[in-house]
């Protein structure tokens, strides 16, 4: 069983993309074939700063490091040192029928926004099914947002096969990563780079940390009175470091009045703290040694070639191109 995953390097990483995306995929390294990638190419479609785009995809193999991304577990790798995904994205293109991509979200979003597309973004489903399928994929961790691209994954592995022959392409299983992770952000908003409300894994400095935490948003209840857990964001991100005891302990409190939300925050703060102590200080190994960053990626990315190669071979021959083997 071959288990991949991509992540789109289009800002530092934030609580929601480790509790929903992450974290979750981190936990599943160490299957038969485990491939992870940081998916540059695909973050052309919105980062046009080329320093911005290095860093952001310097930062996001520094922080799967340091959350935990084992390379003797599972291989990692920037997308884009694997140009064998190109040319499999151009004979997916070649069979992809243009309804199937009118309705896929990034683009009709856009469209339906007035602003205009490129075909970059257009054809971005096609270029997440090379991923995929380049390396005879069976399962695909994602969150529920990315549903949809396995599902045209799917009809185009199918769609090959029935013009070029059974079984050329492996047909990838998604799987949902635990959509009730959804982290709020800073204004209890669902946590997002695009509304300006997020808390990173990593925040540059503690002081930075505590700021965002004595920022979230809270009613105007005082200190006095009793509280609600479950609707108060402090409280549900909380949850996401606390065990249960923990919890409900927090939980009573908020109930029984007598308890401002600075001294949630406060616990708030020292939970997280303590939740990514030690990625901190792996973090900060990593760097201050570039070097061994690189050559992970060059060792995952190596791994990724030599699959992808035997599987784009299988496809040149199956449409009919020289084979190179
Ligand atoms: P953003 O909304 O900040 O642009 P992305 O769309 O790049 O984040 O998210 C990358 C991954 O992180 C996705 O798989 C998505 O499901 C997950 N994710 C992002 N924000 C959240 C959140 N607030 N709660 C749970 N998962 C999230
Ligand atoms: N589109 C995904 C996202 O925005 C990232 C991604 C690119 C991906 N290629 C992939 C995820 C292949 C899983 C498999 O989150």
């Amino acid at each position: 069983m071959r288990v991949l995953s991509g992540i789109q390097p289009t800002g530092r990483f934030h609580w929601g993309n480790y509790f929903g995306a992450i974290s979750q995929y981190i936990a599943l390294q160490g299957n038969e074939q485990s491939f992870y990638f940081i998916a540059d190419y695909h973050a052309l479609t919105t980062v046009r700063d080329p320093a911005a785009l290095k860093g952001f995809t310097q930062d996001a193999a520094i922080d799967l490091l340091a959350l935990g991304l084992d390379p003797d577990k599972a291989a990692l790798f920037r997308q884009s040192d694997v140009p064998e995904v190109t040319e499999l994205t151009w004979l997916l293109m070649t069979i992809t029928q243009m309804h199937l991509l009118e309705k896929c979200h990034a683009y009709k979003d856009k469209k339906e926004k007035g602003v205009a597309a490129d075909a970059g973004l257009f054809t971005y489903p096609v270029l997440m099914a090379a991923d995929i399928l380049l390396y005879d994929s069976d399962i695909v961790p994602v969150g529920q947002d990315q549903i949809q691209h396995i599902e045209v994954t799917r009809d185009l592995a199918q769609r090959f096969n029935h013009i070029y022959g059974d079984e050329c392409l492996t047909l990838p299983e998604g799987r949902v990563l635990d959509a009730s992770a959804k982290v709020p952000g800073t204004d209890g908003e669902k946590m997002s780079k695009s509304y300006d409300n997020t808390i990173l894994v990593f925040e540059e400095t503690p002081k930075k940390l505590k700021k965002k935490i004595m920022s979230i948003k809270t009613d105007s209840k005082t200190v006095e009175d009793p509280k609600v857990p479950e609707t108060c964001p402090v409280f549900q991100l909380y949850q996401l470091f606390a065990d249960d005891e923990q919890q409900a302990e927090l939980a009573d409190r908020y109930r029984a009045g007598g308890m401002g939300y600075g001294d949630a925050k406060k616990r708030l703060l020292e939970a997280a703290t303590a939740h990514f102590a030690e990625a901190t200080e792996r973090r900060e190994k990593f760097v201050n040694d570039p070097d061994t960053v690189e050559d992970i990626l060059q060792a995952g990315a190596q791994q990724a070639r030599t699959k992808g190669r035997e599987v784009l071979d299988r496809v040149r021959s199956a449409c009919g191109l020289k084979s190179k083997g």
